[in-house]
C-alpha cells in the first residue's frame, strides 16, 4: 500500500472549548499550555456563542465546555443555553469546585446533557494533596450530588499516575458509590506540565499491568452498572493512540482566547500558525488553515509510519509527544514499537519509574514546588 492525498475533511465531531485557564486546582499532569491564557484576554459571551453556532452549522455534535474551570466564566449558564439551542450535545468538564446546587440547576434547565467530574485521588487527603486544593473533596462529592439529583448522566475522570495508582480499585468504588455511569481511568499523558513532573509520575509496568487487570475483572462483576474506560500509559503500549482521533480529523480545540487547535498541545509544534475564531469562521479554520492540514491524513508520514497497515488506524500517533521525545513532530510517535525511539523511551520510563524523585511541581499562575 501507499499513502495517500487526504480527502476532503468530514466535518469535526466535536468542538473543546477552554472557556477560561483559570482554574482552582492545581493538578501535576494539567493538559493546558505551558503558557497560560490571562482572563483579559479571554474572548466574551457574544464571540463564544457565535463560535458554537458555526460549530453546529458546520456538522460538529457536541461541545465540551472546558478549561481551566469552565464554571469560573459568570457566564457559564448563557454559554450553556445557546451551545444547547444551536443543537450541540454539551458536556461540562470541571473540577466540581464552586458549583452549588443552585447552579447545578440553572445549567440543567439551559439544557446542559452530561457532567464529567475530576477527582484527583480516591479518598479526602490523596484527592486535596494532589490537586492541591484542601475541600476540595467535600466539593467534588457535593457536586457529584447535585448532578444526580438534578437527574444528569455523571462521568467520573481519574487521571491514574505513580503517587495515585495504588487507588484504581478504589476510585471504581467511588464512581460507583456516586451514582457515575460511567469512569475514565486515565493515565497520565506526558506532554506540556506533565513532563516536567515524569520523573515523579511514571508508574513502574507491574503497578500498571496490575491496574489494568483491576478494571478488567470490574468490568465484568460492573455490566450494566458502570462503563470504564482505561487509557494505558504510552510509554508502556506496543502501538500509540489516534490523538485527537487523528490531526485535524474530528475536533477543534478552542483557547481561551480564540485560538483554533487540532489538539491542546498543537502550540508546542513550531512553525504553525493557529487562526483565531475571532477573524475567520469555524468553516474556513477547518478548510483552509495550514495548521489543520500540516499533518492530516497520510501524505506528510515518513518511515515507518509511512507504508505501516495501522496508518489510517491511529494516524502516526501524538505529534506533540513526537516533537517532545523525538524532536522531531514529522516522526512516529515513539510509543509505538516500531519507532527508532521506542526502545529508548522505554528505557528511560522504567529507570524514572524506580528513581524515586518525588519532586511534585503543581499547576499555578505561579509555579508551587513542593520537594
Ligand atoms: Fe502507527 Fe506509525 Fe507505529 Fe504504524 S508505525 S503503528 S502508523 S505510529
Ligand atoms: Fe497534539 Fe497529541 S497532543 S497531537
Amino acid at each position: 500500500m501507499t499513502a495517500h492525498s487526504p480527502p476532503p475533511p468530514a466535518p469535526p465531531i466535536g468542538l473543546l472549548v477552554e472557556l477560561t485557564h483559570r482554574c482552582p486546582l492545581g493538578c501535576l499532569y494539567c493538559s493546558n499550555p505551558l503558557a497560560l491564557e490571562r482572563p483579559g484576554a479571554e474572548l466574551d459571551g457574544e464571540t463564544w456563542k457565535r463560535v458554537f453556532s458555526q460549530a453546529a452549522a458546520l456538522g460538529a455534535l457536541h461541545v465540551h465546555l472546558s478549561g481551566g474551570e469552565p464554571t469560573a466564566r459568570r457566564d457559564i449558564v448563557d454559554l450553556t443555553r445557546h451551545a444547547s439551542q444551536s443543537g450541540l450535545y454539551t458536556n461540562l468538564i470541571t473540577s466540581g469546585i464552586g458549583v452549588n446546587e443552585k447552579l447545578t440547576q440553572e445549567l440543567v434547565e439551559a439544557g446542559l446533557d452530561h457532567a464529567q467530574l475530576s477527582f484527583q485521588g480516591a479518598d479526602k487527603e490523596t484527592n486535596d494533596r494532589l490537586g492541591h486544593y484542601k475541600g476540595s473533596w467535600e466539593r467534588k462529592r457535593a457536586f457529584a450530588a447535585h448532578v444526580i439529583k438534578a437527574g444528569l448522566p455523571l462521568t467520573i475522570n481519574a487521571v491514574i499516575h505513580r503517587a495515585n495508582l495504588h487507588q484504581v480499585a478504589a476510585f471504581i468504588d467511588l464512581a460507583v458509590e456516586l451514582g457515575a455511569r460511567r469512569l475514565e481511568v486515565a493515565h497520565t499523558q506526558y506532554y506540556g506540565w506533565a513532563l516536567a513532573n515524569r520523573a515523579a509520575l511514571m508508574p513502574p509496568k507491574k503497578q500498571v499491568d496490575e491496574s489494568i487487570a483491576i478494571v478488567e475483572a470490574a468490568r465484568v462483576r460492573l455490566k450494566g452498572e458502570l462503563v470504564i474506560d482505561m487509557v494505558v500509559p504510552d510509554y508502556y503500549a506496543r502501538y500509540p493512540k489516534p490523538c485527537a482521533g487523528g490531526w485535524g480529523r474530528v475536533a477543534i480545540n478552542v483557547s481561551p482566547s480564540g485560538k483554533a487547535l487540532p489538539c491542546h498541545a498543537a502550540e508546542s509544534i513550531p512553525g504553525l500558525e493557529f487562526w483565531n475564531v475571532r477573524d475567520h469562521s469555524l468553516s474556513d479554520i477547518w478548510l483552509s488553515n495550514p495548521a489543520f492540514k500540516a499533518f492530516r491524513g497520510t501524505e506528510w508520514m515518513r518511515e515507518p509510519c509511512r507504508s505501516c497497515e495501522r496508518r489510517e488506524i491511529d494516524w502516526g500517533g501524538c505529534r506533540c509527544q513526537a516533537l517532545a521525545l523525538t524532536g522531531d513532530a514529522r516522526n512516529a510517535d515513539p510509543a509505538c514499537h516500531k519507532s527508532p525511539d521506542h526502545e529508548r523511551i522505554v528505557a528511560t520510563a522504567m529507570a524514572e519509574s524506580e528513581s524515586g524523585d518525588g519532586v511534585l511541581r503543581w499547576r499555578s499562575y505561579k509555579e508551587k514546588v513542593e520537594a
